[in-house]
């Protein structure tokens, strides 16, 4: 069966289309399969929004479609920028989030952080599988490395010294909100299949 992945995010689209070409599932991008939106994400925790982007793309092309809506949730910020990680303070580009976020974080001593990824896959029938998968982490004072999208290079993976954007693709899957997200979707996804 084919998949329509409902999301725009050029590095969301490469890593989910190589987690899941793993299973042999077909997927192909809401863009490439002809539809050029972007649905309002109104909801306001990430199962909502995965749902939300999700249907939109299975209703517009009427093929089963999957959506991750994802963030970074920092402790001492009160668990920001969250849902709002795409649009955090208005900005426009990756490298503006993360200055804005090493501003307001400022020299405070607890770190700790975690990205969150939520899958939602809508069916043409209405059938709904939804998985989460977490990352927990602690944010750099300076970015580092080059890899990666987003807040990747102010993200340090505990014990590793290295910042997400430090990791190969293949590493950064392996560990990942959403390589851990993907891999309990792939197991919900081989459930249903085996009782349909
Ligand atoms: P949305 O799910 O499209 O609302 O956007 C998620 C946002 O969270 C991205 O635009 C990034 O800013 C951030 N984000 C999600 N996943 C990652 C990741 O794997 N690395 C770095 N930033 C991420």
């Amino acid at each position: 069966m084919r998949y329509i992945l409902a999301s725009n995010n050029n590095g969301k689209l490469r890593e989910m289309k190589v987690i899941l070409a793993e299973t042999g599932a077909e997927v192909v991008s809401q863009r490439e399969a002809g539809a050029d939106f972007e649905a309002e994400e109104t909801g306001t925790t990430f199962e909502e929004n995965a749902l939300i982007k999700a249907r939109a793309a299975c209703q517009a092309l009427g093929e089963p479609a999957i959506a991750d809506d994802s963030g970074l949730c920092v402790d001492a910020l009160g668990g920001a920028p969250g849902v709002y990680s795409a649009r955090y303070g208005g900005c426009k580009t990756d490298p503006e989030r993360v200055a804005l976020l090493l501003k307001n974080l400022g020299d405070e001593k607890d770190r700790e952080a975690k990205f969150v990824s939520c899958i939602a896959c809508v069916f043409p029938n209405g059938d709904v599988l939804t998985a989460r998968g977490e990352c927990p982490g602690t944010i750099t004072t300076a970015p580092r490395g080059d890899g990666g999208f987003g807040y990747d290079p102010v993200f340090e993976l505990p014990g590793t010294g290295k910042t997400m954007a430090q990791l190969t693709e293949e590493e950064k899957n392996a560990v990942s909100h959403r390589g851990r997200a993907l891999k309990a979707f792939q197991e919900k996804l081989r459930e249903y299949d085996a009782h349909k």
